[in-house]
Formats: C-alpha cells, structure tokens, sequence
C-alpha cells in the first residue's frame, strides 16, 4: 500500500470513529459469478481512494453532517425534482459548492494536523487524534459559546445577544457549548476590555440568573463599576460577593481599597 494510502486510510478509520449511526447499505451493484462485488465507479472522488466501499463512503458523509451540524445539501448540489411534490436530487459528484471544497481542504488539514503537526509533539500521547468534530463540535463554523456572544453584541448589541444566549440555553441537548458561568465571564472581560462595559454588564447580570451562588460574578461586577467610577455600587457588589464566598482575600483588598473594609 502506497504511504499517502495508509495516511487516508488513517484518516478514514477515524472519521469513521466520530460516526456513530448505522448505515442503510445500498452499495453494492452485486455483480454476478464468483468475482469481487462490484460498485458503481465514484465520478469525482479527489482525496478518498476509488476503492472505497459505498457503505463506507456513505458513513463518512454521515459523520460530516453530524459533525457540522448540517444536511447533506449543504455541501452538495441539490437538483430541483423532475416533477412537483418528487424529491430533490443530491448531486454528489459535482464541486460548485465552496462548502464541499473547503471540505476537501479540511480533510487534507486534519491529515496534517495528526500526521506532521502533532508528530512533533514532544512524547506524543497517540491516542488523541483531531477529527471534523473536534473543532466543529456540531457547527458548521467552529465557535465557543463565548465567540457567539461576542459576535452577537457586536453585530446586533446587547439585547440580541442574550436573546440568543438563553435560546441556546434552552437547548442545550449535544453539548455543542459550555453554559457554565466561565464562559460568560470570559465573555464580558473581553468586552469590558473593548470599552463595551454596558454589554459586560447585561452578560453578567444574566449570568447572575443562572448562577445566583457565584462570587465571581460580583466580584466581576464590582470590578466595571470601580473602573467606571460609581463606588457606591461597587462597593455593593464586593459585599455581595463577601457574603457567598467570606474571608476571600481578593474581595477582602477590593473593599479595603473603597474604604469598607469587611468586620
Ligand atoms: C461537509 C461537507 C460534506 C457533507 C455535509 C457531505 N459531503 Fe459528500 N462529499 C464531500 C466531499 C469533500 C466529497 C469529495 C471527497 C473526495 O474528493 O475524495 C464528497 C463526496 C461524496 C460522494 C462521492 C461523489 C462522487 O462520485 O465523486 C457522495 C456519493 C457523497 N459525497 C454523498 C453525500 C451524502 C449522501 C451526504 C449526506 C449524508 C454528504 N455527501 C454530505 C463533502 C460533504
Ligand atoms: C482544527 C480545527 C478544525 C478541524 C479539525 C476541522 N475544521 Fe472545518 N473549519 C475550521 C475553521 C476555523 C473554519 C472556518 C474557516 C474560515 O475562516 O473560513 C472551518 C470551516 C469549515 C467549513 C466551511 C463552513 C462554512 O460555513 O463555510 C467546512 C465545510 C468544514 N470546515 C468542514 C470540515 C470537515 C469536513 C472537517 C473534518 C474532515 C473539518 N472541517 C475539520 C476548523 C476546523
């Protein structure tokens, strides 16, 4: 077997690994006689061997739509039925799509990642390999929970942001992201940090619904209000915090350095 051969059945074996569903096999055109089985020819296959198996072809496409969180159609060509009410046909083989050829880079990248990247760890732990899902993890643009909010507040503001928040919320089933309270604060650190204190301030207030026992939170509030000078609520929030997590040191300089410090 030729090396760039092992590298893609590498790969493949695991691809195939991040797919978990059964696949309906309809693979095989059997030929007759005794021979090995025969399959209708791939027309345009750049990176997988001609000799795959459908079936295996097929659970790799399967793992891909599991891993973006997308339908087939979006990377391939979908054709308008023959007559009204048929249903679609997927045009497999064509590459008009710039999903499929980004996807055909990606594969090319992961290869690289695992295969001359990560070789060069100094000892490697083997077993941990990149895969679609690794960074996808059910998106077809890979992103953290703290990358959508940022986004959200920048492109729509505040209001729109948290909106999405707590609908994702309500959906949390695969695990796409994190609605631990880290996150948010990340979140509102970054935007403290571009002068966006009144967004901060919305994230964290809403992060203090979900997580009502964190000091942090306070402790992150009290922060933006010294910043902006209000010392009074400052002062407030650090209290707060002294209350769900007492004789922590931080918050103890913090109300210290306003003047209050704690009894
Ligand atoms: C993330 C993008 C992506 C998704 C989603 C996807 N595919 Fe593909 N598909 C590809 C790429 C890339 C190739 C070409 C691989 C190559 O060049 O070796 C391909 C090739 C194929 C081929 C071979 C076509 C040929 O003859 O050359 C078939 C059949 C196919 N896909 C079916 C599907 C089906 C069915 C689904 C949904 C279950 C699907 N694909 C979902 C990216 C995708
Ligand atoms: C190391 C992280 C990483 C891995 C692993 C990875 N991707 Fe990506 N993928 C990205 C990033 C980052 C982008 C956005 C690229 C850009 O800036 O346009 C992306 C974009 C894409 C897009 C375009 C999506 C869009 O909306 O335009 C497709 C399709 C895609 N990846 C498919 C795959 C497939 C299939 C695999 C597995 C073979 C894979 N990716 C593995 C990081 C990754």
């Amino acid at each position: 077997m030729a090396l760039s051969a092992v590298v893609r059945r590498l790969a493949l074996s695991v691809i195939l690994a991040t797919a978990s569903a059964p696949i309906v096999t309809r693979a095989f055109a059997q030929g007759g006689g005794g021979g090995p089985p025969q399959q209708q020819p791939y027309e345009n296959l750049k990176y997988f061997s001609k000799d795959l198996p459908r079936d295996s072809l097929f659970t790799i496409m399967r793992g891909f739509t599991y891993a973006l969180g997308v339908k087939c159609a979006f990377c391939h060509v979908e054709e308008e039925p023959a007559q009204a009410g048929g249903r679609p046909r997927l045009k497999p083989a064509l590459d008009d799509k710039v999903e499929k050829r980004t996807a055909r880079f990606m594969l090319a990248m992961v290869d690289t990642l695992n295969g001359v990247t990560l070789a060069k760890v100094p000892q490697r732990h083997e077993a941990v390999r990149i895969t679609c899902v690794t960074c996808h993890r059910g998106s077809p643009l890979p992103g953290t929970i703290e990358t959508v909010i940022t986004d959200a507040v920048d492109q729509f503001g505040a209001d729109s942001a948290i909106a999405r928040y707590r609908k994702l919320r309500e959906n949390m089933g695969n695990g796409r992201y994190d609605f631990s309270e880290y996150p948010l604060s990340v979140a509102a650190r970054t935007l403290a940090g571009r002068g966006k204190a009144d967004a901060a301030v919305a994230i964290l207030t809403m992060s203090q619904e979900y997580n009502p026992n964190s000091a942090d939170v306070d402790m992150q509030l009290g922060d933006i209000a010294e910043k902006q000078g209000d010392k009074d609520k400052a002062v407030a929030r650090y209290q707060a915090a002294w209350t769900k997590r007492p004789n922590d040191p931080r918050i103890r300089a913090a109300l210290t350095r306003l003047g209050k410090p704690p009894a």
